[in-house]
This record gives C-alpha cells, sequence and structure tokens, in this order.
C-alpha cells in the first residue's frame, strides 16, 4: 500500500517525523507499507521548514508543490491543483494528512474527489470558533475522512457526535509528543541563551501568530504593552513569526527586556520551553509540549481544541483581552500556578500505534 504523507506547514513536520520513521522500520521487517513524502510548501523558508527536516531526521520530500503563499483561496487552490496533478499522474493507495492547516485541508479533498482513501491524524478536535482558519480546516477534513487517528477522548466524542462509526475512530494519542519525547535529549542551547544571559526559570518565552491577535496594530500593540508592564522585568523571549513581523515593524516599540528573534529550530526552541518560567502563546501545540514539559502556559485565545491541556495540563486560556494578563502574571510570580498531568496515552508511541492500524487496513 503506497502512503502519500502530506506535510505543509511548520506544526506538521513535528508530527509526521515519527510517522516516517515507523513506516521505515515497519518496512525492514517486512511491512508493505510504503510511503511517497508530499511537501505543499505552503511554508517555505528555511526557518520555517528546512531546520525541522533535517533536527528531525525527516527524508528529503519525494515532491514539492512549491504552493507558497496567499490568501487562504488561493493557497487553498494551489494546493488542490498541483496534488490532484500528481495523484492523476501516480496514484497513491492513501492520503494521510496531519494536523488543521490549509495544506490538510487542501490535500484530503483533492484526494477524495479521487476516490482515495484519507486519513487524518489529530482527527476530531474542535475550537467551534469558525472564525479561525484551522477550524474550517478540521470540519471539512473530518468530514470527507475515512481513518479518524485520534488525541483525546473529547475528540473520539466529538466525532461520534458528528456520526462517525466506532470502527473507523481510532485512538492512538498524539505523534508531537512522539517527537518531543524521543527528542528531548537532544535539546540544543540557542545561541540567544548566552546573548541575553539566561537563567533557567528566569524567561518568559512568548509566541504569537494568530491573525486575531497579530494582524491590526493595535490589538498586537495592547498585547505586548499588558506583558511587558506585568513582566517584573523578567526577559521576555519572542521568536516572533514571519506573520507577526510584518505588523510589528510598524509598531515602532522597544521594550529594554522584550527581546525578538528570529523563529527558532525546533531543539532549540523546545530547550527555551523546557527552562522558562512561563510560555505565553497562542498556538495549539505549544500548550500540548508545555502540557508534557510542565511549564506554565497562558494562552492568548478565547477557545482552544485542546480542552485537556487546561483541564489536565498546565495551560490557562486568558482570552484575548490584554486585561487578562495582570492577574495571571501575579499567580505566576507568586508560585501558584498548577502543576498538571499528562493526558492518557501521550506517551512517545503513537505512531507505532498508528502504523498498526494502517498494516491491518
Ligand atoms: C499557518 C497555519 C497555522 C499554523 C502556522 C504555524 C493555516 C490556515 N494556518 O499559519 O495553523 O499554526 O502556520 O506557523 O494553515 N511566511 C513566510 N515564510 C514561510 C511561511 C510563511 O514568510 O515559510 C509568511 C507568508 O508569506 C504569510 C505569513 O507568513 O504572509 C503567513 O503564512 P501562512 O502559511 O499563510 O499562515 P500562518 O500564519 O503561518
Amino acid at each position: 500500500m503506497l502512503i502519500d504523507i502530506i506535510a505543509g506547514a511548520r506544526p506538521n513536520f513535528m508530527k509526521i517525523a515519527p510517522i516516517i520513521h515507523a513506516i521505515q522500520k515497519a518496512e525492514d521487517s517486512g511491512s508493505k507499507l510504503k510511503y511517497r513524502l508530499v511537501h505543499t510548501g505552503q511554508h517555505y523558508d528555511k526557518k520555517m521548514s528546512g531546520d525541522f527536516f533535517e533536527q528531525l531526521n525527516i527524508p528529503h520530500p519525494d515532491v514539492n508543490l512549491e504552493s507558497g503563499s496567499g490568501t487562504q483561496a488561493e493557497q487553498t487552490a494551489k494546493i488542490m491543483v498541483r496534488y490532484e496533478a500528481l495523484l492523476l499522474e501516480k496514484p497513491c493507495d492513501l492520503t494521510l494528512v496531519v494536523g488543521d492547516v490549509t495544506s490538510t485541508m487542501a490535500c484530503s479533498i483533492a484526494a477524495k474527489k479521487l476516490n482515495i482513501k484519507v486519513a487524518h491524524v489529530e482527527a476530531g478536535i474542535r475550537s467551534f470558533d469558525l472564525s479561525m482558519p484551522e477550524e474550517i480546516n478540521r470540519m471539512v477534513t473530518d468530514s470527507i475522512t475515512d481513518y479518524f487517528f485520534t488525541t483525546s477522548e473529547r475528540a473520539n466524542s466529538n466525532l461520534k457526535r458528528a456520526g462517525v462509526e466506532d470502527e473507523r475512530i481510532f485512538f492512538v494519542g498524539n505523534t508531537m509528543i512522539d517527537t518531543l519525547l524521543k527528542n528531548r535529549s537532544r535539546f540544543m542551547r540557542p545561541e540567544v541563551w548566552d546573548e541575553l544571559k539566561l537563567k533557567e526559570s528566569n524567561y518568559i518565552v512568548m509566541t504569537l501568530h494568530r491573525p486575531a491577535n497579530v494582524d491590526e496594530e493595535h490589538k498586537l500593540k495592547g498585547l505586548i504593552q499588558e506583558i511587558v508592564d506585568h513582566s517584573q522585568g523578567m526577559p521576555l523571549v519572542f521568536p516572533i513569526h514571519p506573520r507577526t513581523a510584518k505588523v510589528f515593524e510598524n509598531l515602532g516599540i522597544t521594550h529594554d527586556n522584550l527581546h525578538l528573534i528570529e523563529p527558532l529550530p525546533y531543539l532549540e526552541f523546545n530547550f527555551l520551553v523546557e527552562r522558562a518560567k512561563a510560555v505565553i502563546t497562542d498556538s495549539g501545540g505549544i500548550t500540548e509540549e508545555t502540557t508534557v514539559m510542565g511549564v506554565p502556559c497562558m494562552t492568548l485565545r478565547d477557545n482552544t481544541e485542546r480542552p485537556e491541556t487546561c483541564e489536565l495540563g498546565t495551560n490557562e486560556l486568558l482570552g484575548t483581552n490584554p486585561k487578562s494578563i495582570g492577574p495571571a502574571m501575579a499567580k505566576l510570580f507568586s508560585g501558584s500556578w498548577k502543576k498538571g498531568e499528562i493526558p492518557k496515552l501521550w506517551d512517545g508511541k503513537t505512531a507505532e500505534r498508528i502504523i498498526e492500524c494502517l498494516n491491518k487496513l
């Protein structure tokens, strides 16, 4: 069986790495599974893509669709047209997509319309907030998925409520955590550690890239000002996403303890996170990593598709109103942030379980 593994944007790369490694291992022991790695080219910078391939030992893609940037519809259309052309020329037996980015949805649609089965890893999670492009990507993808690989019981319930039969839902855990646990001993000290003379538990890592937080100058400025005002002078290390950088340039703000740096490669980024006093973010994936590493996490969003990171883990939803930042920072500095526990099956063996299921299909 030939499986197309689709990867398009930064958060996909840590999710596909363990799946590829598990297929390679299975091939060595006689499994008939073969894969073709398709990079859609949604993210194309070395810092957003290439570094992750190198550090996570992901093989060079067999195909790069070079779709590049654009509006949501432009990106979706380019990826669909190019992936369809590939499938018409060289079909596969199953298209495996991960996560919720535009590439995930676009490739699922192209495959399904050619009657190719679709498997979705990280299926079933929902924020119920249709103003996020990712929520639409999740809903559309899951509406045409054949095999659902899930990270949580909540995701299973969401799918069942939508009418998906039990036989098509496989609760396997979290491949992003496979990558985290496998690489934890390889985390690498980034240059910024010495440059800023950072000390363990004495700095905060920030990441912001959601359109709702960063696309409007006054919104971004308000959030950053509030974080700085309540940071007690602690270094704020801010690896800045290209989308955010474009807006930030126009804000003209500087603060002594706010340190903007380029996006970091995986091993360096997680070195910083593991040792941070806290993380302030609007990412979804980072809330899972901080939960597993036991690092306090403040999420600047009104909702989350990963409720287990709040109910079990170290994450707290602050919303997008800057005024919620002060009380949360006070709680952090008083030392009373919750400790949290690790969700079921986030144990580093998820990719193996996925391959076991695929072998049986
Ligand atoms: C995408 C995903 C989001 C994910 C995020 C992680 C969707 C809908 N969103 O958002 O779920 O959390 O990636 O990074 O798929 N750009 C570069 N270099 C690159 C890639 C992008 O400069 O390598 C620029 C683009 O030109 C664009 C901006 O960054 O202006 C946004 O990129 P885009 O892929 O549209 O969405 P993200 O905001 O990165």
